[in-house]
């Protein structure tokens, strides 16, 4: 079975096609610079929360998946896979430079036959860069740009499910993602790959779009004093062109808010719809907190317990967690915040902070809230206390 390698395989893109492709029984090496990751996965221990990932992990590791850090065995791979981040800078524009210099560094250490695939998140066009830079340095391309489209935390079981998108430099480079992708993919869809880049993005900044909205209407309806989820509920009660409509909440993570400046970036700053989205998104912080202020006056040296620091629901990951900026804002206030999630170790236990708090603001809402009916006055823009 062919050797494949993810460059950045311990992370959360990379573990869970790293177990789909064990799983399949392709010989797969993980190849990360986090040691604390690597060392756990040859453990058989998550570095972060994946439902459904345990099971495989044990099955497969040290049999036909181990981690590394060391590069030495890339040259021998017949597939190099490349997953690392792709963030934005401090104006919102794509290190797309950081993308080909990760790809120039390990290309000493390649070979020209290897098939390359690309499945992070890219700017349109770095396909068509990276082609060349290969092409420079091999005097072939043998690419793909294949892109995840996994919800994190439900990789796993989504990676199985979802149609991957494959975009090749060539008719043999196709050829072999395909082979790889249809043993994991029920079905692949083939396109060009500025297309594959646009469609990874677009997906992204619509969800991104929706939770805008959402956070808009909520905003809106708060502001008057209307509690916005006896709206929401009534106007999607067996009315099935509200059914996909999604509740208000905070908007965040490592990826929507970077892949709708992306967007942008890429039709010249001209998507004031992406712009308007961010604003909102990122604006929601600073509402919850005036709400808060609205409902119990100064919050100057008041208790106040901030429940949720990750940036989803049952998930340990704080990565660009609005939370923090919650945080930040109540402590520009004067407020003592009080901070508690079940999945971020080092915090008070929940009975303590619910004991002294004065005020409350829900920032993620993990199962582990759904049963504490607050008895303090609280700002929930989840609606997950909501009572009818
Ligand atoms: N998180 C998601 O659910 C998700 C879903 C779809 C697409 N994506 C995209 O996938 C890409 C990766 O995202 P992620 O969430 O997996 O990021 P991550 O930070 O969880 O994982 C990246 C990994 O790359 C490693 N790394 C960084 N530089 C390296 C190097 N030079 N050599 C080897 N390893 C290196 C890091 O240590 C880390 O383990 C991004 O483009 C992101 O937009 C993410």
């Amino acid at each position: 079975m062919k050797k494949i390698c993810i460059i950045g395989g311990c992370g959360h893109v990379g573990i869970p096609l790293g177990l789909a492709l064990a799983s399949r029984k392709f010989n797969v090496t993980l190849v990360d610079i986090n040691e604390d990751a690597v060392k756990k996965i040859n453990n058989c221990v998550l570095p972060f929360k994946e439902e459904g990932a345990e099971n495989i992990l044990k099955a497969h590791i040290s049999k036909n998946l181990v981690a590394v850090t060391d590069k030495a065995k890339i040259k021998e791979q017949d597939v190099v896979i490349f997953v690392t981040g792709t963030p934005v800078d401090e104006h919102h524009n794509p290190k797309v430079q950081d993308v080909l210099k990760v790809i120039s560094s390990y290309l000493p250490l390649m070979n020209k036959n290897q098939l390359v695939i690309l499945r992070s998140t890219i700017f349109p066009g770095t396909t068509e860069l990276i082609t060349r830079l290969l092409k420079e340095h091999f005097g072939l391309a043998n690419l793909a740009f294949c892109p995840e489209r996994i919800l994190q935390g439900k990789g796993v079981e989504e990676i199985f499910n979802l149609p991957q998108i494959i975009a090749a430099v060539s008719e043999e480079a196709y050829r072999e993602a395909e082979g790889i992708f249809s043993l994991i993919s029920p079905k692949i869809i083939r396109l060009e790959s500025k297309e594959a880049e646009l469609v990874k993005l677009i997906t992204n900044t619509w969800r991104y779009l929706e939770f805008a909205a959402a956070n808009a209407f909520y905003m809106m309806v708060e502001n008057d004093g209307v509690d916005f989820y006896k709206v929401y509920n009534a106007l999607k009660e067996d009315y099935p062109r509200a059914a996909n409509f999604p509740k208000a909440g905070l908007a965040a993570g490592p990826c929507l808010f970077k892949d709708t400046m992306q967007l942008s970036a890429y039709y010249q700053n001209n998507f004031f719809l992406g712009q308007s989205a961010m604003l909102i998104n990122e604006g929601l912080p600073n509402f919850l907190v005036m709400q808060l202020e609205k409902k119990i006056g100064s919050l100057v040296n008041k208790n106040i317990a901030l429940l949720g620091m990750t940036f989803k629901a049952n998930n340990d990951d704080i990565r660009e967690s609005l939370s923090f900026k919650i945080k930040k804002l109540l402590e520009f206030k004067m407020a003592k915040v009080l901070i508690h999630d079940p999945y971020v170790d080092n915090i008070s236990p929940l009975d303590e902070i619910l004991e002294k708090a004065e005020g409350i603001i829900l920032g993620t809402p993990h199962n582990e809230y759904k049963q504490i009916y607050p008895k303090v006055p609280f700002v929930d823009c989840w609606g997950l206390w909501y009572k009818d």
